[in-house]
């Protein structure tokens, strides 16, 4: 790959994903390419290229979908999945006990298990929620990811990365090589393709908003944009989850940490103690 290809792709991942491509990716770029080039019944990376530079769309989306990083496993890092249980959910019970419903957004899901984990924990808590309407939104920038989330179905791999025996009993079934998550699992989930960066983002208020591992591929300044984006689609006192190497820490997003609560992000109450 030439070096203006390169800036072409640097740019084309700024524009249409927010994604800063870093110059130490560029093999990481010129292998996905290649592999992905005769998938789409071009001869090589460098047709690719040239015929997403004459303006072709749906290559140029094939493109962006295989440069992001789709990386994500059952109860991923485990203590987001703790604290929902644990902190989140008995204050959400409580607060939301007379309109009895819960909103959760799961805003870079990749291929679906982040949110497959949220209702597994919900569906333990089941005696707790009677009448209590549920929803939970899945949405990822990729058709790819959202199509394979939406399916349900994952490898023998996939489902021995972090889900527990338990769990997979009761909501997977084997399907020749693979397992299926169970159709109750699949109707709890609404999966949607969103761009965080430039996509009406779906409408709040959202009590509960994952939005884990994908801020790290931004510059600051699209961090902060899709952080305040975020953030108004968060209840005044819902819940904002990121990445356990990810903050809002400098960003001015309308969000500070919870100080009762490592990793978990709030609206920051200053603002209303400000004269109007
Ligand atoms: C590393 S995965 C994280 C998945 C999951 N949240 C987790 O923590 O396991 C990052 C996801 O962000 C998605 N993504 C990247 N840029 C995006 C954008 N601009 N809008 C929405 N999703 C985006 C990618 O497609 C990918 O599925």
């Amino acid at each position: 790959m030439t070096r203006d290809e390169f800036k072409f792709l640097q740019a084309l991942m700024q524009r249409r994903a927010g994604i800063a491509l870093w110059s130490e990716k560029q093999y990481l770029a010129e292998l996905r390419l290649a592999a992905l080039a005769p998938e789409l019944g071009c001869h090589g990376s460098d047709e690719l290229l040239a015929r997403v530079r004459q303006g072709d769309r749906q290559l140029e989306l094939e493109v962006v979908e295989a440069l992001t990083t789709s990386e994500t496993c059952f109860f991923r890092d485990i203590r987001p999945f703790e604290q929902f249980e644990a902190v989140m959910l008995p204050a959400l019970m409580r607060s939301r006990a007379h309109a009895r419903r819960l909103r959760i957004w799961c805003s870079a899901v990749s291929s679906g298990q982040e949110a497959y984990s949220i209702a597994m924990v919900l569906a333990r808590r089941k005696a707790d929620l009677p009448d209590w309407r549920i929803e939970i939104v899945g949405s990822d920038i990729s058709r790819a990811m959202i199509a394979r989330a939406a399916a349900g179905r994952y490898t023998h791999f996939e489902v021995q990365r972090g889900l527990p025996i338990r769990e997979l009993v009761e909501h997977f079934r084997r399907e020749d090589e693979d397992w299926s998550v169970s159709k109750a699992l699949r109707d709890a989930v609404d999966f949607k393709v969103v761009n965080l960066v430039e996509d009406v983002l779906p409408p709040g208020p959202f009590d509960v908003v994952f939005c884990r591992n994908v801020l790290m591929y931004f510059d600051l300044p699209t961090k902060s944009t899709v952080l305040t984006r975020v953030a108004r689609t968060l209840a005044v006192d819902g819940y904002l989850v990121l990445g356990a190497a990810e903050s809002v820490v400098g960003l001015n997003s309308g969000l500070v940490p919870d100080p009762a609560n490592r990793g978990l992000y709030i609206r920051d109450p200053a603002p209303s103690l400000q004269p109007a």
